[in-house]
């Protein structure tokens, strides 16, 4: 069996999920592990078997045998880490938000486009199988004209000044780190928006920590977005068609089921289980792209992650949300 090399950088929670999910993966294996102290790195690579443990990221950028870099660290990193890895040849997938802001992303695109490598924001979402059979339901018109997306993401995570969810240094804020979800799903269904709304509520940190966003498109749909820190919201998305909707029940952004619900009252249930928290489905999409020889992803395409950080962007200028050096 062919196998993949993959690089991580950073420990945390998403790190180790991302290791859970490589089990449903064989073809995927982790050679190296990066951390800001071997301590970590030892302690990670011991628990998932990972045979070199770094004590920085630059060593798993160096290290020959890596092919592919998952960057797991907070937001602030993602253009530093996503550029030296790419300066040292490797295919890279970052974790969402791609990068703090729009200009970092478009660095961060220039290089690997210069460079050749394989280069993709890990918006999992879009990998589950029941969101490729929505896709294919909604572009073979089951639910007539989406006019409509509504969807949700709000947690209430403990106030820590100090961490990443609510640090202005690392990106802290609902919008990056869960409103981008309801976003990425109004720009896949409907596309990019011709005017956006949005308001925050902001906390003792003076990031967003409540915000509510409107898209309005040239055709008139329109989209109804919310992201929160402070209050569980329900956590569901619908697509709203002329014709039906389609319902993604919680959590919607990493859905085993839909519903299809026509204008003649019939419900459509679409259940797509899996194992584990489904982070196997990007993995085994990334490793698609690179036997094809693809250097982007068609279902993550490039030029639709940077119009997002540019509408991110745009949406934090409306809340005054800024991160220093910004
Ligand atoms: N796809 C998803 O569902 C999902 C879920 C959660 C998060 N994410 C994304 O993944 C990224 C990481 O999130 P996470 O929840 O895994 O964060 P986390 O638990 O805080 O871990 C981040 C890791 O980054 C490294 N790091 C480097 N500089 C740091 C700093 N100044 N402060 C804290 N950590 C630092 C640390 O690893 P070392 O100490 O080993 O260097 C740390 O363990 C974020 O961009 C987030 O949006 C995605």
């Amino acid at each position: 069996m062919h196998t993949f090399k993959w690089g991580i950088v950073g420990t945390g929670k998403i790190a180790r999920r991302f290791m859970q999910a490589a089990f449903y993966v064989p073809e995927a294996q982790v050679v190296a592990v990066g951390s800001r102290t071997q301590a970590n790195a030892e302690q990670f690579g011991a628990q998932f078997g990972i045979p070199k443990r770094h004590d920085s990221y630059d060593a798993v950028f160096a290290d020959p045998e890596v092919q592919i870099v998952y960057i797991a660290t907070p937001h602030s990193l993602h253009a530093e880490n996503a550029l030296a890895a790419i300066q040292a040849g490797k295919h890279v997938l970052c974790e969402k938000p791609f990068t703090l802001n729009a200009p970092q992303a478009e660095q961060v695109v220039q290089a690997a486009r210069a460079k050749g490598v394989f280069l993709m924001e890990g918006m999992w979402t879009r990998c589950f199988p029941v969101v490729r059979e929505i896709i294919r339901r909604v572009q073979g018109g089951e639910v007539g004209e989406v006019r409509l997306v509504m969807a949700d993401f709000g947690f209430r995570p403990e106030f820590d000044p100090a961490s990443r969810l609510f640090a202005p240094e690392l990106g802290g804020g609902a919008l990056l780190d869960v409103g981008i979800y309801p976003v990425a799903l109004a720009f896949l269904f409907l596309g990019e928006p011709e005017q956006k709304v949005a308001y925050a509520t902001k906390g003792a940190t003076g990031v967003d920590e409540l915000c509510s966003i409107l898209f309005q498109y040239g055709s008139g749909a329109q989209a109804v977005l919310s992201a929160s820190l402070q209050v569980n919201t329900p956590k569901q998305a619908y697509l709203c068609g002329t014709e039906g909707r389609i319902e993604l029940p919680a959590p919607w952004w990493k859905p085993s089921e839909a519903y299809l619900v026509r204008n003649d009252g019939s419900r459509e249930h679409l259940l797509y289980p899996y194992e584990g928290d489904g982070l196997q489905f990007e993995i085994r999409h990334v490793h698609d792209c690179l036997r094809q020889g693809l250097t982007e992803s068609p279902w993550i395409p490039l030029n639709e992650t940077l119009a997002i950080m540019r509408v991110l962007d745009a949406l934090r200028a409306q809340m005054g949300v800024r991160y220093p050096g910004e």
